[in-house]
């Protein structure tokens, strides 16, 4: 836990101000109201902002953000320096050749957005998808909502193929909808966070070639805890977020285009409908394209491209191979713990359960929301209720990257059992 003081930028300035005010405070208060009577600004400071910022200590168990290391933090602390310099392009190589690793592939257009997992999730249909376009998106969960709505907005005719949540598509089914819908894109989730369900990605590249449409997957939860191979798995555009396995701050999503779908994105016949996310100025700004220079687009969120470097840093020592075993182990660990416990786990095939995000079905006759906010007040511990389709049906454990410990899950269980040991168990 990190001690208040460093947490409270505003306590140190409060003390500074206090040694300056401790010679004459009379005369310094005389001349606030002073000030204050002759200042053109009516809307006083608020007094919220007068005081020192809080921040609690939480064990992150839920579905994401998940607890950043020290390390991580360390970076991100770094001193800023422009987002332009020379040190900073190279920074930036470097998270590309981190996100290559993590993602397994050798694509040239690998970046991070400056957003979070949405943005990427933007930046991929907004830029190889035109108006008009038929997109096909696989919906078994939240993500594939959000993606149909999406494409939806940017003028795509939208063809979904529904599941209730921790349902999944066989590829016959798939093969069967890339041949009625004749997509330019199919979206899948890889690691579905709000069902818990790790998604079976073999193949379905294939398809997608012989159907000539792009697969786009989103591994946002899965990435480095579940396996994932890009190019071997023929997906030609992969995204992830900061804030989950790879242990991050929130807000900077990599992602990676194949030689197909930059083909497709850089020969659209309109520009695409948002400036920020555009890959044509993207790619420069990542030193992507052919041109010698890089030009200003926007201005990246320096710190948080510290910390997503020494989060991919972290993840090359460690090795992709020893992350995707040590959240299998943690997972199984825990899936016993719970059953255990008399809960019933919401995916029942254990292969293919998320090892990052476990789901439990929501034991009968509890509330809830009341089991969370036990655990909330009492053990400082978050775990979250479903999310979307699934709002009702599960509650959701993380335990990913940094948090996927035996420790944490048995940190978890001890919250979980006080719970359902002191909240009223009502008639189901
Ligand atoms: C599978 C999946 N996709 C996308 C997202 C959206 O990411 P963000 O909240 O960073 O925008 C999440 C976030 O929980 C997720 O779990």
């Amino acid at each position: 836990m990190l001690p208040k003081t460093l947490l409270s930028r505003g306590a140190l300035l409060a003390h500074q101000t206090g040694l300056e005010c401790s010679f004459s405070c009379k005369s310094a208060t005389l001349g606030l109201r002073i000030q204050r009577a002759m200042s053109s600004v009516n809307i006083p400071p608020p007094e919220c902002m007068l005081r020192p910022l809080e921040v609690p200590y939480r064990y992150l168990f839920g579905p994401g953000p998940s607890n950043v290391p020290p390390r991580i933090l360390a970076a991100g602390a770094r001193p800023i320096i422009g987002h332009l310099h020379t040190e900073m392009y190279e920074i930036m190589n470097d998270i590309k050749r981190g996100i290559q690793y993590a993602f397994q592939t050798n694509n040239h257009m690998t970046l991070a957005m400056s957003g979070s997992g949405h943005t990427a999730m933007e930046c991929a249909v907004f830029n190889t998808v035109e108006p008009g376009e038929s997109v096909l998106v696989s919906i078994n969960g939240v993500w594939g909502e959000r993606v149909a709505e999406i494409a939806e907005r940017m003028g795509a005719k939208v063809h979904t193929m529904v599941k209730s949540p921790g349902g999944y598509f066989t590829t016959e089914e798939i093969e069967k909808a890339l041949a009625k819908h004749k997509p330019v894109l199919f979206f899948l989730t890889h690691g579905e966070s709000s069902a818990g369900l790790a998604h079976p990605v073999d193949n379905v590249g294939d398809l997608c070639l012989r159907h000539n449409c792009l697969f786009l997957v989103d591994s946002v939860a899965s990435l480095g805890a579940s396996p994932l191979l890009m190019d071997q798995q023929k997906i030609d555009i992969l995204y992830t977020g900061s804030q989950k396995a790879l242990n991050a701050p929130p807000g900077t999503a990599p992602i990676s285009f194949n030689e197909r779908a930059c083909h497709k994105m850089f020969n659209r016949k309109i520009k695409p409908v948002s400036y920020l996310l555009d890959m044509t100025h993207l790619s420069n700004y990542w030193g992507n394209d052919s041109k010698s220079a890089r030009e200003y687009h926007h201005t990246g969120p320096v710190s948080g491209f510290f910390a997503l470097r020494e989060s991919l840093a972290i993840l090359a020592e460690k090795g992709l191979e020893n992350s995707w075993r040590q959240h299998r182990e943690v997972a199984e660990y825990l899936w016993k713990g719970i059953e255990d416990l008399g809960l019933k786990l919401f995916i029942k095939d254990k292969d293919l359960r998320l090892p990052s995000v476990t789901t439990i079905a929501i034991p009968d006759g509890y509330d809830w929301k009341e089991l969370l906010a036990y655990m909330m007040k009492h053990h400082q511990v978050e775990m979250t209720g479903g999310l979307g389709p699934s709002i009702g049906m599960v509650i959701r454990v993380g335990l990913m990257g940094y948090n996927c410990s035996k420790f944490n899950a048995d940190k978890a269980l001890t919250a979980l059992a006080d719970a359902l040991k002191h909240c009223p168990k009502r008639r189901g």
